[in-house]
């Protein structure tokens, strides 16, 4: 997403691309008369655009898919497709708890702001493990996992997406800024409205931001979460503490 124009590029649901983040910037560049494409016609897109197709399960996230599935229950003597009943089953089950693993999964945010004070910020991420198909989290909807008006500031979520989509998490960090709310504060009040939601699922949600004249900061629901900032004369990483909501 561009600060100035307010212009916004994403896709979801996609499949086997190692950088999806640059289809949705190729989404802004090429095709502005849409925002986002999810889905076949997400990867038609990026074929078309002459992204290369990658093989994107790793060893490590095989072994971790295959111990949570026989941690559940597993997939009794089928395959692991929709088509085995015992499979969905136990799928289903991991989708209900929501409990993901510990391991490689996550999501990146980037904010920037430029010499000439253009501010963009960009998020990509897996979703959750054991997530149902055709789930959108909110890194690719903007005003939820992000947000960016030149005028105010950039802000970025990770964590539950759905808690963020609820309450507009991003667009609510930089309507903060806009209201004279330093960096931290506008990331805290956005955390404790999420938080304040009726949600069985307890997990973490954090929130970063810049500032149209530099200031950064971030605070999460969870302690011990941290982000890293680099200036143009200083590119080695500084790591930063976020608040505790
Ligand atoms: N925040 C990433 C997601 O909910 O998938």
């Amino acid at each position: 997403m561009v600060g100035s124009t307010r212009a916004f590029g994403g896709v979801g649901a996609i499949r086997g691309y190692a950088h999806p983040i640059s289809i949705a910037r190729a989404v802004l560049e090429q095709l502005p008369q849409h925002c986002l494409l999810v889905g076949d016609g997400a990867e038609l897109f990026a074929d078309e655009q002459g992204f290369k197709r990658a093989e994107l399960l790793t060893e490590e996230s095989a072994r971790l898919f295959r111990t949570s599935l026989s941690a559940a229950g597993g997939a009794g003597t089928g395959s692991v497709t929709p088509e085995n009943e015992a499979y969905r089953a136990t799928a289903l089950e991991l989708v209900r708890r929501l409990a993901p693993h510990d391991g490689p999964w996550g999501t990146v945010n980037v904010l920037a702001l430029d010499r000439a004070g253009e501010l963009v910020v960009a998020v990509s991420t897996s979703g959750f493990p054991w997530k149902y198909p055709g789930r959108v989290g909110d890194s690719a909807l903007p005003g939820a996992g992000l947000y960016c008006d030149t005028r105010f500031g950039a802000a970025a979520c990770t964590g539950r997406g759905e808690l963020t989509m609820r309450v507009t998490g991003a667009r609510m960090v930089v309507d903060g800024l806009a209201a004279g709310f330093d960096p931290v504060t506008s990331c805290r009040r956005m955390l404790n409205e999420a938080a304040s939601l009726p949600d069985e699922f307890s997990s973490d949600v954090r929130a970063l931001c810049l500032t149209p004249d530099g200031r950064h900061g971030a605070a999460s629901l969870r302690p011990g979460a941290t982000y890293a900032a680099m200036t143009e004369t200083d590119d080695t990483p500084v790591l930063f503490e976020a608040a505790l909501a």
